[in-house]
């Protein structure tokens, strides 16, 4: 039986997967980037410099910077209602309304939703509901969750026992206990075999998540957690048949589908939901980022009405339903992402990014054909390219060469600021409202960072 084995990470990422982000010498003597305002969707920094900001804060800044709809409505919800908490049976208009909007916009699995200040926190309530609702069924064993090798899915203690990326967990005592596994990464470029086809490795992958309920048995096996597409962790489209197949194990062993879409909701993957742009109907999905555009502190963890109803019953055994922070469905946060979804709606924030995707994926693939790019990825507005040293073996460069951080610095001083990313990828993830002319100054920026990286590289 083929089960993974979370210690299996390969050689190539122990040596890339651990130096993802930045160049921390090069910080330690220069002190952190300062960025004094933006606008649009630029960025000015303490030394008069301006970028693009190229992956949108962290995949966050969907309307970019200076929306001044948002600016009034906050004004105005802090004069109405500066708090107002959500806990044991109150509420405030604006928490209700946004729950109504996101509970109309969501697949039609989902019709509630639990208010939260981060995507971390909408994980914690996730997992803290999915155990809830297990024991108020009378299943105290059924508490395992199955994440996968370099899903993203925040730094908190539960969430970042979901997080399977070595710098969140080395040295942090993560996973917590055993009752995160994972399995592998659907990432066909780096771990199908060889000559297994895309369809052939999706499916692979998904009899790898059954082998783990079986060998561990659905009895202990409560819910299955993904980025419908992954992001922090290289943003890595699967396989078309990963998720349906994946759906179809979890609904046949009743186990819990919960899609992560703090990066892919709301259009970023040129679908309102990540989980349609993979074709699943999940039972619980975590969102928050672009829920307010970034204007304001707010995530969401939205479920199914038998996951509500079920835990709803069992409240009272407690006397109050035990999660919750002060701040969650804080009003003035509340106000600001009903009007952040407003404006998606009125602007058609969705059919401006399918209007510019097919260019954004068009100068994507272009990037594939550099010598220094293995592969070029995306889907929507969001897409990477993974960099190696030999384009034909598919071999990373050195860990010491810091390829990805390199070519983020090449590509910042070319004016645009991406996100170097786990695996030797660079993430690139514009705010949504970009143009074409704006996606061509990015990749043209791109293109001569590589030039010069690539020079650099293999001086
Ligand atoms: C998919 C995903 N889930 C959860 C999180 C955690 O969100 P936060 O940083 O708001 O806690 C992130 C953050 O990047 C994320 O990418």
């Amino acid at each position: 039986m083929n089960v993974h084995n979370p210690n299996s990470l390969d050689a190539i990422d122990k040596a890339t997967l651990l130096h993802p982000y930045t160049d921390l010498d090069a910080h330690a003597e220069k002190g952190p980037h300062i960025i004094e305002r933006a606008e649009g969707i630029r960025l000015y920094d303490a030394d008069g410099r301006s970028f693009i900001d190229g992956v949108a804060g962290l995949w966050c800044t969907g309307l970019g910077f200076g929306e001044d709809r948002l600016v009034k409505v906050a004004t105005e919800a802090m004069k109405t209602l500066s708090f107002s908490h959500v806990f044991s049976h109150r509420s405030h208009p604006t928490a209700i309304e946004l729950a109504e909007t996101l509970t109309r916009l969501a697949p039609d699995s989902i019709t509630r939703a639990f208010f939260v200040n981060s995507g971390s926190e909408a994980i914690e309530a996730a997992i803290q509901i999915v155990w809830n609702y297990n024991n108020a069924l009378g299943r105290p064993e059924k508490k395992k969750f199955i994440g996968r090798d370099r899903g993203y899915h925040g730094t908190t203690i539960a969430a970042g026992s979901l997080t399977a990326l070595p710098y969140k967990q080395n040295d942090f005592d993560l996973p917590v206990n055993d009752r995160f596994l994972r399995v592998t990464c659907p990432h066909h470029y780096r771990y199908a075999e060889a000559g297994e086809s895309e369809t052939e490795f999706g499916a692979r992958l998904a009899q790898e998540v059954e082998n783990l309920i079986v060998a561990e048995g659905a009895d202990t096996i409560a819910a299955f957690i993904g980025e419908p597409v992954m992001a922090a962790g290289g943003i890595i489209p699967p396989p078309e048949n990963y998720w349906p197949a994946v759906a179809e194990i979890c609904r046949k062993h009743d186990v819990l589908l919960i899609c992560d879409e703090v990066v892919n909701g709301f259009c970023r993957t040129g679908n309102f939901w990540g989980s349609e742009t993979v074709g699943v109907q999940p039972d619980m999905m975590t969102c928050a980022k672009q829920l307010s555009s970034a204007y304001l502190p707010i995530g969401a963890t939205l479920m199914s009405e038998a996951i509500y109803q079920v835990i709803a019953a069992h409240s009272p055994k407690n006397g109050v339903f035990g999660v919750g922070m002060t701040y969650g469905g804080h009003p003035v946060c509340t106000a600001v992402a009903l009007e952040t979804l407003r404006i998606y709606e009125e602007r058609d924030m969705l059919g401006h990014v399918r209007a510019v995707e097919p260019h954004f994926a068009k100068r994507l693939a272009a990037l594939g054909e550099h010598p220094m790019v293995g592969q070029a990825r995306g889907v929507g507005l969001i897409g990477a390219i993974e960099l190696v040293a030999d384009k034909e073996t598919r071999e990373p460069f050195p860990p010491a060469a810091k390829a990805a951080p390199t070519l983020y610095t090449h590509v910042a001083e070319q004016g645009v600021m991406c996100r170097a990313l786990p695996g030797d990828a660079l993430g690139i993830c514009p705010p949504m409202i970009v143009t074409e002319d704006e996606i061509d100054e990015i990749f043209d920026a791109i293109e001569r960072g590589l030039d010069s990286a690539h020079a650099a590289l293999t001086a």
